[in-house]
């Protein structure tokens, strides 16, 4: 039998679940399509500390700054891990942020909207965290070992993400008319931005199908988002709250909740950098690397003089 190409050999690894990992050999599009999802996942972390950081000096008690000080501390970890995972591919650190700051890396969309009341903060833990959980359970599966590796982790901690987010939400809805009324409107508000964070639909959607054939992917943008609609929906009624879609209805034959039309032009604005806070985000993340040089250069600084001290020792 012929020798396979590298291609071949590369595709019976994925097609067989085992996992590709950073020495071996791959297509240049595979490492181009990793870079581009990794950086941008790792992106959307730490971007995704802004509008929760924005209230902790602001939490209504010790204990519920305790808990979203976790999170945000929780966030720039995975920041780190996913960073991590991308330089094992060839993109450094550095490169990577500066793509971020120039505008030529993209984040996830459903960070460039405010946080106006506490409310938000539990939308964001329940929803926003909700739907990542969603794609990142999935993300365990990828291909790339490193990836799926830190998805492991990253979705032990989004579970307690998402209860300290619902738990916010449940104490506000089931609280004093007011309180109903700041939750039932942070979720008319971070509802449609959540269903967006799972991408275009299908049929828009650049890279779907080369990345479900090489496993980047294990699901597509709208079975994702069905599978968070689906799982949220007993919440919101739960909770005594309604989603701001008339459309939503469940079909009793599937057993799937059908839902309005997603407003794209918005989706597409808001990640062409038109959205409500995508300037302050990116301004705040020029500031904190601006703000930051000192420390790189005093950690490159202790740690070349550590080099020579041991070089000096050994010769
Ligand atoms: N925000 C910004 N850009 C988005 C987007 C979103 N919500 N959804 C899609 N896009 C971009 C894509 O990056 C792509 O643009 P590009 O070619 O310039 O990269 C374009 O829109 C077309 O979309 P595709 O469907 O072709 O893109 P993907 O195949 O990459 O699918 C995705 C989009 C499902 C978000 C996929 O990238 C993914 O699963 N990424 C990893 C998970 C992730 O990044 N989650 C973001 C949230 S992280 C988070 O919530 C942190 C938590 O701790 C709170």
């Amino acid at each position: 039998m012929g020798e396979i190409s590298l291609e071949e050999k590369f595709q019976n690894t994925i097609d067989k679940e085992s996992k590709i990992e950073p020495k071996d050999w791959m297509p240049d599009g595979y490492r181009k399509n990793l870079i581009r999802q990794i950086s941008q996942h790792a992106h959307s972390e730490i971007i995704g500390m802004l509008p929760e950081g924005n209230w902790i000096t602001r939490a209504p008690s010790l204990m519920r700054k305790v808990s979203l000080l976790a999170k945000v501390q929780d966030e720039a970890g995975h920041g780190l891990y996913l960073y991590s995972a991308m330089e094992t591919l060839g993109l450094s650190r550095d490169e990577s942020l500066e793509q971020l700051i120039t505008g030529k890396a993209k984040y996830s969309s459903i960070f460039n909207y405010p946080t106006i009341s506490w409310a938000d903060i539990g939308a964001i833990g329940w929803l926003v965290d909700g739907a990542a959980i969603v794609n990142q359970v999935a993300l365990q599966r990828t291909s790339y070992g490193p990836y799926a590796r830190a998805m492991v982790k990253i979705c032990k901690e989004e579970s307690f993400h998402q209860r300290q987010g619902f738990e916010i939400m449940t104490n506000l809805a089931k609280g004093t008319k007011e309180q109903k009324e700041m939750a039932q409107n942070a979720l008319n508000r971070f509802w449609w931005p959540s269903l967006m964070m799972f991408g275009p639909s299908d049929k828009d959607s650049t890279h779907s199908d080369q990345s479900l054939k090489w496993k980047i992917k294990r699901m597509t943008n709208d079975e994702l988002r069905q599978e968070f609609v689906n799982k949220t929906i007993p919440q919101v009624e739960f909770l005594g709250l309604t989603v701001p879609d008339p459309d939503l209805k469940l079909n009793k034959k599937t057993g799937q909740y059908e839902f309005g039309a997603i407003n794209w032009e918005e989706f597409y604005n808001v990640i062409k950098g038109r959205g409500p806070c995508n300037k302050e985000r990116i301004a705040a993340r020029t500031k904190a690397q601006k703000e930051g040089e000192w420390v790189k250069a005093a950690a490159k600084a202790y740690s070349a003089k550590k080099i020579n001290r041991r070089n000096t020792k050994a010769a």
